[in-house]
């Protein structure tokens, strides 16, 4: 091992200042894990590092680009958050020793090892691995382990062992329908590395979009993007600064389908005639590429032979999802051409198509990946499958013999909690697959769909919910409690923000727009509402705000709050515990529940109190705080009502029935109250107290559960 030692330059490292030294605290073994994926195994001992003066990098190992990039993140992502700068090569720093054999290949390829070990003792920081890309992993998880503990910044003294539970741990990012510039992905690749995300899966042209350039067919990207593409120069910037944190990128092409911005400068090449304009709505359309036209094969040849040369990753992905089948049914033509080759129907020519793609692309030396509809018997054994439309297409794509990857329950744009993602596995136990099967199963991917987002709101609506894929991807199968891992997408939401992520801008934007005063109470009560309403879930936003389109601002409620609402999932906890959990939880449960309520009377009040800015999204929060006022003053009576032994009329029990189905109606802000469960099982038990005084909490809750089901919030 040819070894050298490495110190940044002094001229960008201060170290902290030696006060925040004192007060260090002990942890105790029993310590829960902070960080985001949590690792394979790890032991806490009862020590911690105190980190004022910094730590001293040594590298053991043959030099890395990569390593000194990750040790100049770290470094900036600590002083943005522990206040100065943190590798220093001051004398008596304790060390942080980085060891490895060799560098890893210079762009990532799947199945890499990425294993590392990191010990933390009094005398520094140790991490070990194999090669340079193990390291990057380690970094990681030492860039989210230090704790505030009085006035001090520690590192735990702890040892890890860790390595992936899968290969393929990816996101994937639709550039397409709304644009995504150059620092979009730039940021987004930073809080990928903090997670040890490793594919950046780039979708690249839609009907609503093509975003890159091609020279060999520049009226694709000039006709298809209004302007807004990346220049291969920008591509090669992404791969090169996706590689230097061990991230492969896959482009995505999303084709026979999917495909009007394409047919804008290539109306020959539809199914059926044009002219065509680049799309506007939200959908599924109908045009698609004519497979029965050499033509569409020799600029594809042209085009993705292009596209083979610009990205070096082996995998190359031609979409394949929705085609309609409205433009090949009514083409006289492609009917006799399906005839003629006994292609069977609509699917058989689709599997003819890509055929004749995946031959193209091997001439590159590339393989085929595409969503669930590819999966035919003519498919070449080795193309990958994404899957998205059920939980079966994980293990039908297996059992034909393809690798695979699962996106399904991993569609972040449909504002699901983190915690449904969280525990959705792509190889749940029973999979029925054999162990030769259970192989093809290379990861899964988050898929961030653009059609209710923009540069500005993408990061709030990746981070923190991704990072809990993260760690379905990374963490043993076993790491699977939902109580664990909110309190560390908290946590790991700073230091995203301190990586540079904008996850928390529009929230705080709005907090700043919306108030209408400077004054800080006014400003916290705007904040609590926000923080209370969430978007609604799955394709409905599409229903509520049917004006959305490619050209419509992102200025509604919906738009600067978090997918999943801080406070209205604390109080469905709480409630949880106030009415099924053990006696000894209910005094703190209750508390919480009365402490909540009081504050979102006193919130609502003081925004509808407050001066109004001519907003739509202010006009959509005063109407939230509205009817959060009525509910808040619904669960002070029905707690109050369990609590003095009084049970409500039947006049009482009607009108708090009326007003939890108004709340629950669709609005146009396409926002919603997920707490609203909560109050019908506190209404349940209040108005039929004597049915649930005798219950065991199992009982309790499982009569609940027949009263007022889990998933009662969903329409
Ligand atoms: C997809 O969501 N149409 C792949």
């Amino acid at each position: 091992m040819k070894q050298r030692s490495f110190s940044p330059s002094s001229s960008s490292f201060i170290s902290l200042c030696a006060a925040l030294l004192l007060g260090a605290p002990s942890l105790a073994n029993a310590t829960p894990a902070t960080m985001i994926p949590v690792p394979s195994s790890l032991s806490y001992a009862a020590d911690s590092l105190p980190l004022g003066h910094g730590l001293v990098p040594q590298v053991e190992g043959p030099g890395s680009a990569r390593v000194q990039q990750a040790l100049a993140r770290l470094d900036a992502t600590w002083s943005r958050r522990l206040g100065g700068k943190s590798l220093t090569p001051g004398a008596g720093a304790p060390y942080l020793k980085l060891h490895y054999a060799s560098n890893g290949p210079a762009i990532p390829v799947l199945g890499e090892d990425e294993s590392y070990s990191l010990s933390v003792d009094a005398s520094g920081v140790d991490i070990r691995a194999a090669t340079d890309l193990g390291i990057l992993r380690g970094l990681a998880t030492l860039t989210q382990l230090p704790r505030a503990t009085d006035q001090a910044w520690t590192l735990p003294c702890l040892r890890i062992q860790d390595s992936p539970r899968f290969a393929w741990r990816g996101l994937m990012l639709d550039v397409a329908r709304h644009w995504m510039p150059l620092e979009v992905v730039l940021r987004n690749l930073d809080a990928m590395a903090l997670v040890k995300l490793n594919v950046l899966h780039l979708h690249l042209s839609e009907d609503q979009g093509f975003r890159i350039e091609s020279l060999t067919h520049p009226e694709l990207h000039i006709q298809g993007s209004d302007g807004h593409y990346f220049t291969q120069e920008q591509i090669r910037t992404i791969i090169r600064e996706a590689a230097l944190r061990g991230i492969r990128v896959v482009p995505e092409f999303d084709i026979p389908g999917h495909a009007t911005s394409w047919v804008v400068s290539h109306p020959e090449l539809a199914s059926l005639p044009g002219p065509y304009k680049i799309e506007r709505e939200w959908g599924i359309f109908d045009p698609v590429l004519d497979p029965t036209k050499e033509a569409t094969y020799a600029l594809l040849a042209d085009v993705l032979g292009e596209m083979c040369a610009l990205f070096p990753d082996p995998y190359f992905h031609i979409g394949g999802d929705e085609n309609n089948g409205v433009q090949w049914n009514a083409n006289p033509d492609i009917q006799a051409f399906i005839r003629e080759h006994q292609l069977v129907d609509n699917p058989g020519l689709h599997a003819h198509f890509n055929q004749r793609v995946a031959a193209l692309l091997a001439k590159h030396g590339k393989k085929v990946m595409g969503w669930d509809e590819i999966l035919h018997p003519k498919l070449p054994a080795q193309a990958l499958i994404q899957s998205w439309r059920g939980p079966d297409g994980v293990r039908e794509a297996a059992k034909a013999g393809h690798p695979v990857v699962l996106s399904n329950g991993y569609y972040i744009d449909l504002c699901y909690p983190a915690s449904d993602h969280y525990l959705n596995d792509p190889l749940p136990e029973g999979n029925g697959l054999t162990p030769e099967q259970q192989a093809l199963v290379l990861g899964g991917e988050a898929t961030m769909w653009a059609e209710w987002v923009n540069p500005d709101t993408v990061d709030s609506r990746i981070w923190p919910r991704t990072a809990a894929i993260a760690e379905r991807l990374w963490s043993p199968p076993t790491a699977r409690d939902t109580a664990s891992l909110y309190p560390r997408l908290d946590t790991v939401s700073d230091w995203f923000e301190a990586g540079g992520s904008l996850l928390r801008l529009p929230l705080e934007r709005a907090v700043t727009e919306l108030s209408g005063s400077a004054l800080p109470e006014v400003r916290e009560a705007v904040r609590c509402v926000l923080n209370t309403v969430e978007p609604i879930k799955r394709y409905r936003r599409g229903q509520a705000q049917p004006e959305g389109n490619q050209l419509a601002p992102l200025n509604t409620l919906a738009d600067c709050v978090f997918p999943e609402a801080r406070l209205a999932r604390q109080f469905r906890e709480a409630a949880d515990s106030y009415l099924c959990g053990p006696d000894s939880d209910k005094g703190a449960a209750l508390a919480a529940l009365r402490g909540q309520l009081a504050q979102w009377r006193q919130a609502s009040d003081l925004v509808l109190r407050s001066p109004s800015p001519a907003l739509r999204a202010r006009w959509e929060l005063d109407r939230a705080a509205r009817t959060l006022a009525e509910l808040a003053a619904l669960g002070q009576e029905l707690l109050e009502a369990i609590e003095g032994g009084t049970t409500p009329g039947t006049a009482q029990v009607d009108k708090a029935k009326a007003l939890l189905e108004r709340a629950a109606k669709t609005n146009s802000s396409a926002t919603e109250f997920r707490f609203l469960i909560s109050l019908r099982r506190l209404l349940a038990v209040a108005s039929a107290p004597t049915q649930f005084t005798s219950l065991s909490p199992e009982a309790r809750r499982r009569l609940l559960e027949q009263r007022v089901p889990h998933d009662s919030d969903l329409p």
